[in-house]
């Protein structure tokens, strides 16, 4: 690194590739004119000295006070086995209007995606219907224990498509996958068609609701599918997570809600037992709302500041309720996903279909998203 000037360490890559030092992308119709490479190399932009994770959906400010807290005073525990999830299952029933009896704590709300996938491949020959694109984790596990996916576009608007759903459900159907708001897309579905597309869904098969999202929400036509549980329907299962809007992705854990018939059949699938420590964070941080209410609002200025990058450079991209946004940039992902990590900013994976023109970035601190749009403008506008 001796003889590299400052500004190809600013820089990085771009600079390292101007200069001859490593290989030059191999150019195609989406690759950005030299001209603009060189406006790219410019300016120096104050790049910070660490990566800027947009890849993965997480809160970047959690856990919260209070949960490190916990942490801290429950260290001493971790030498006995599991921790009692019973008071965390009692709050969050209080929190939603169910009973305790309605809830499975996982480890993260993968593990209960994985066993509702486990419980959709029960029988042989059985299938699961989802929109496409959607999260993939409960979908690989009911797929690598025998049951057929069944991916059904989103429509137009990148919504996952009720009806077509609906009219690609068989007998052998056993689970209807839904993400509210989706993911990589973060669209939300109207309530009453929700609702009413879950009851009648659920009538002869299990209906998976992943509300993963449901903190960042702010689009009035959203509701939680959890009152449906409230109200005693049996084969519906909607989890929710404290990796998200309570920043504990690394403690993992996670909730499933649903009839006490069926949760009992789920912790009975379950392949571990809680995390003391993640129990008594978790409990922590449901019991406190300044944080979750700060990660709200910070979210927000974020989201603020990439969709003003999007208007003012023409982008489309789907409004977002979520902790994440959906940009169609017009280039292949995997390029914009290398010249980003260049400055040092990790974006989101491919998504098939929409790899070739479509990139998911997350939200982070908003100083972080200034920065982003700061090198997008750079390289590509
Ligand atoms: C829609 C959706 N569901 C579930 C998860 C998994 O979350 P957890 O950390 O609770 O396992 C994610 C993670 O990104 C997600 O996007």
């Amino acid at each position: 690194m001796g003889s590299l000037t400052r500004r190809q360490v600013l820089l990085g890559g771009t600079a390292l590739a101007a200069a001859g030092l490593i290989p030059a992308i191999p150019r195609t119709p989406l690759t950005p004119s030299m001209k603009l490479m060189q406006s790219a190399l410019a300016a120096d932009i104050a790049r910070p000295d660490y990566m800027v994770r947009l890849s993965a959906n997480e809160n970047p400010y959690g856990p919260a006070r209070v949960a490190l807290k916990a942490i801290n005073a429950t260290m001493h525990l971790a030498n006995r086995y599991s921790g009692d999830p019973r008071p965390l299952m009692k709050l969050l029933a209080d929190i939603n209007g169910v009973t305790s009896e309605n809830i499975v704590v996982g480890t993260g709300s993968s593990e209960i995606l994985n066993v509702s996938g486990l419980l959709a491949s029960l029988n042989s020959g059985s299938s699961v219907v989802c929109a496409d694109p959607t999260y993939q984790d409960l979908l690989r596990y009911a797929e690598a224990n025998g049951a057929e996916i069944i991916r059904v576009p989103v429509n137009e608007s990148l919504s996952p498509d009720l009806d077509a759903m609906r009219a690609a459900v068989r007998t052998d159907t056993s689970m209807v996958y839904l993400v509210n708001p989706n993911n990589p897309i973060p669209s939300v579905l109207e309530k009453d068609q929700m609702r009413e597309f879950v009851l009648e869904m659920s009538k002869d098969r299990l209906v998976f609701v992943d509300e993963a999202y449901h903190e960042y929400v702010d689009s009035p036509d959203y509701q939680s599918m959890i009152p449906l549980i409230a109200e005693g329907h049996n084969n519906i299962i909607v989890s929710r997570t404290a990796s998200k809007i309570h920043g504990l992705a690394g403690m993992r854990v996670g909730f499933g809600y649903s009839h006490p018939d069926l949760a009992s059949r789920m912790r009975r699938l379950k392949t571990g037992g809680t995390n003391v420590l993640a129990i008594e964070a978790a409990f922590a941080s449901y019991s406190d709302s300044e944080f979750p209410n700060f990660a709200i609002r910070k979210n927000k200025e974020s989201r603020a500041i990439v969709e003003k990058m999007c208007e003012e450079l023409g982008l489309r991209y789907i409004k977002s309720n979520a902790n994440f946004t959906f940009i169609e940039t017009g280039m292949e992902n995997k390029y914009v996903q290398e010249k980003m990590r260049e400055y040092g900013i990790l974006t989101g994976r491919d998504f098939p279909p929409y790899h070739t023109s479509w990139t998911r970035v997350s939200m982070s601190k908003p100083e972080e998203m200034e920065y982003f749009v700061q090198v997008y403008k750079q390289l590509f506008a």
